[in-house]
């Protein structure tokens, strides 16, 4: 696809770079270091610490180069509850820019190759603790979910997708979530801030990756 180009973060970790949009698919200021912070630590552990060993249903919007999933999947070891990942993706990145990206000399090479090989369009078991379910699909009319504990909101930057962040969105992810679940995103301008509000979350600003934004944004369903 001429539109992808494999760029290199500040972390030494790949993204893509959408030339029509002049958007990235992660922080320039590192892909890895945003995906653990802001959506494995953040969230994801944030959430289980106070959920108990109730397995874990969380909805990805944006599946893209898979590097949350892979990073999740790592972490879900026997300390953590069963993890169900739900990725939507409208626009899978073919096989062949993926395999340009450097991931496999960064996280786990196995884990990696077995959730992009994963069929898509049903629950595939990638170990004991994780399971992947791809949904190729549009968020903006597809069906979501329920029951989700954990949602990781990785869309492109509201000023070149605005349609992916609007109260009809949010309205739907909240009622796709359980009580006390948990959402984030990279996003921490106050209009999105003042959205996820009005659609009934409690918002908290926390620091943003080492070197990175200064801010991201949590929200906790009441
Ligand atoms: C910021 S990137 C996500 C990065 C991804 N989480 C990763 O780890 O590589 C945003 C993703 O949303 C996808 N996307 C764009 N519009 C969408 C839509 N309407 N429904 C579902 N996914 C969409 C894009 O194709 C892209 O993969």
């Amino acid at each position: 696809m001429n539109d992808l180009e494999v760029q290199r973060t500040d972390d030494g970790t790949a993204t893509l770079y959408v030339k029509s949009l002049n958007e990235h698919y992660h922080s320039v200021k590192g892909a890895l270091t945003e995906a653990k912070h802001i959506y494995r630590d953040c969230a994801l552990r944030h959430h289980t610490t106070h959920t108990g060993t109730q397995p874990i249903r969380l909805l990805e919007i944006g599946f893209g180069t898979g590097l949350n999933a892979v990073v999740t999947a790592m972490a879900a070891d026997t300390t953590m509850p069963p993890i169900h990942y739900i990725t939507l993706e409208k626009y899978p990145v073919p096989a062949a820019i993926i395999e340009e990206l450097n991931y496999g000399s960064i996280v786990d090479t196995q884990l990696l190759r077995d959730i992009h090989t994963a069929l898509w369009e049903q629950p595939v078991s990638i170990t004991p603790t994780f399971t992947i379910e791809k949904r190729q699909c549009d968020l903006l009319t597809t069906p979501l979910p329920s029951d989700i504990d954990v949602v990781y909101f990785d869309a492109f930057a509201p000023e070149k997708q605005p349609e992916m962040w609007t109260p009809d969105v949010f309205a739907r992810l909240y009622k796709a979530m359980r009580p006390e679940a948990t959402l984030t995103t990279y996003c921490a301008k106050g209009v999105i801030r003042r959205m996820l509000q009005a659609t009934g979350f409690a918002v908290e600003r926390l620091a943003g990756p080492i070197g990175g934004k200064r801010e991201i944004l949590r929200a906790t369903k009441g």
